[in-house]
């Protein structure tokens, strides 16, 4: 057991990135989620990622920078669809996959051809990477299958005793993982949609595709796998069902609570509810942290169904994960 603490500032970052040269993992935030961070180029220290999140060794991980210019040293070509998303969105939350040089072990792309780079924007996140002066490989700092954290609290839960520091940063902006976006096809695909949409992308890039269908090859093998589950039962109910499943729940004995926006809580009477905020950026910053502190008050989430407009598309797409498909 290691004893885990949370620090802040300068004298954190310092600490974590002495530790990073060491070969030692670190926790730190960014705008989406707090990330696990070791070495991309120590394969040892890569490989103490897996064994703390428990992750399958088949699920690549995304490579963290600070600078534009690292981008060049990771990917072995760097296309025009790039460089737009460099230009437009990056430092953001977003991941682009390009084809990796190799440099970049194959326990970092858990064996694939390409690699997913990320320039996150969080002063704290690039602080640490550039005091590192080294690209991050960094996974969400959560046990594989768990909810991803957005507070270092939400970290500390789930990592007691597993990491030495969690880097203290405030509640994650954006509140869900980056829009991952496959530039090594014809067209872009986005792969996980996140707070960069589609129709962001598409302006941007003048075309791109959103992946539907079955994960069943190594295209991006997180997607086969069961994520953001909370610790008790949950479904995705729409607004005119979502009292009739509190109700049923009450009759069976559980401990409903239902997660929603705003305009639907204002409507809520004698129930047990958490309010996400009001508008798709609320509901993306709030859902993760709603749904751990649900977990920890009841035995039965309902969660609304947010339609699939821009960035609730993105949301839906945990949520619905996190129900095991279950939406009435
Ligand atoms: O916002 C984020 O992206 C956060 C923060 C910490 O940066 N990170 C994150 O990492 O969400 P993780 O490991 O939880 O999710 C990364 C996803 C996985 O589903 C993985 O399969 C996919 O990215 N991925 C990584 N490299 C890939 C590649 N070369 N091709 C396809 N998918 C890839
Ligand atoms: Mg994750």
């Amino acid at each position: 057991m290691k004893k885990t603490m949370i620090k802040k500032g300068k004298k954190a970052i310092l600490e974590g990135a002495n530790l990073i040269k060491r070969g030692e993992v670190v926790v730190f935030p960014t705008e989406t989620v707090y990330g696990l961070g070791a070495n991309a180029f120590d394969e040892t220290a890569v490989k103490k990622i897996f064994l703390v999140k428990g992750r399958p060794q088949d699920n690549p991980l995304i490579v963290h920078v600070e600078r534009k210019e690292q981008i060049y040293d990771l990917a072995k070509e760097v296309n025009e669809y790039a460089k737009i998303i460099m230009d437009k969105f990056m430092p953001g939350p977003i991941t682009i996959i390009l084809k990796k040089n190799p440099i970049i072990s194959d326990v970092v792309t858990a064996g694939l051809d390409s690699v997913g780079i990320r320039m996150p924007k969080h002063t704290v996140a690039r602080k640490f990477i550039k005091e590192c002066a080294l690209p991050i490989a960094a996974p969400s700092a959560n046990i594989s299958t768990h909810i991803s954290p957005t507070t270092s609290k939400d970290v500390f839960e789930d990592l007691n005793g597993k990491v030495d520091l969690i880097i203290e940063g405030g509640r994650c902006n954006v509140g869900i993982e980056s829009t991952i976006v496959d530039l090594t096809k014809e067209i872009p695909v986005i792969l996980r949609p996140g707070g960069i949409t589609q129709r962001m992308l598409t302006k941007a890039l003048g075309c791109c595709q959103l992946f539907s269908g079955e994960v069943k090859v190594a295209l991006a093998p997180g997607m086969k796998y069961k994520h953001y589950a909370p610790n008790c039962e949950m479904i995705v109910a729409h607004k005119e069902k979502i009292i009739s499943a509190y109700n049923d729940a009450l009759k069976e004995g559980k401990n409903p609570i239902i997660i929603c926006e705003d305009n639907v809580s204002k409507d809520l009477q004698k129930v047990k509810f958490i309010n996400l905020g009001k508008g798709a950026n609320n509901i993306m910053k709030n859902i993760f942290s709603a749904m751990h502190e649900a977990q920890k008050i009841s035995d039965y989430i309902i969660c609304q169904h947010f339609g699939t407009r821009g960035a609730r598309l993105s949301v839906m797409n945990r949520v619905v994960k996190a129900a095991g498909g279950n939406v009435l």
